[in-house]
């Protein structure tokens, strides 16, 4: 696929999610969250869903989570519009609650579909939910930073930057695993 074929691609279910009912999430969100940045890129970054400041712009990870996922993207010699980042929901849960099962399934076609468009080397998952969305049976505690392949992508599992706010040793650790894509990224293209 072209770049130009890609951006279509993507551009087009950036409007089925401004118009998705398919869940209650729509009706007390501001705005959809449907992704942002290069659907031109060998990484992409899964978070959770969209919070307050999301919600109010559009944009995912715009708050205090989405600065130091910029910080380490940074520390990482990449800039937040260099590659493509997501969320497993695309309306914000109210009060920032935790996305309930049935809200899930109702969104997970649309990542589906636009991880198979930007066809990344290296899928990053921010947090548990995004995870298990690939690995079901993954334990965030156990499988951060460990490589495991699921259908089509290479998945990368890593602490949420909001936990790493939330408890040093968390944040420690998220640095670390964060530190090592760009070796990661370089072993999933050599095949290793
Ligand atoms: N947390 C997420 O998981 N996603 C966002 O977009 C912002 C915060």
């Amino acid at each position: 696929m072209t770049k130009d074929e890609k951006e279509k691609g993507i551009s087009a279910i950036a409007e089925q999610i401004s118009l998705c009912k398919k869940c209650r999430l729509y009706e007390q969100a501001l705005h959809p969250v449907p992704g942002d940045g290069s659907c031109n890129t060998e990484i992409t970054f899964v978070g959770e869903a969209p919070g307050f400041y999301e919600d109010q712009q559009g944009i995912p990870f715009v708050g205090r989570a989405g600065k130091l996922l910029e910080f380490m993207l940074k520390q990482i010699g990449y800039k937040r519009e260099e590659v493509w980042i997501g969320n497993i929901i695309k309306h914000r849960p109210p009060e920032n609650r935790d996305p309930l099962p049935d809200e899930i399934s109702a969104c997970q076609d649309y990542l589906n579909h636009q991880l198979e468009i930007i066809s990344p080397i290296l899928v990053v998952t921010l947090g548990r939910f995004s995870m298990n969305h690939f690995l079901p049976d993954a334990k965030i505690s156990v499988d951060h930073g460990k490589v495991q392949k699921a259908d089509k992508f290479t998945i990368y599992p890593l602490y949420h930057p909001a936990a790493g706010l939330r408890n040093p040793q968390v944040k420690k650790n998220l640095l670390i695993d964060f530190l090592r894509i760009p070796e990661i990224l370089e072993n999933v293209k050599n095949g290793h």
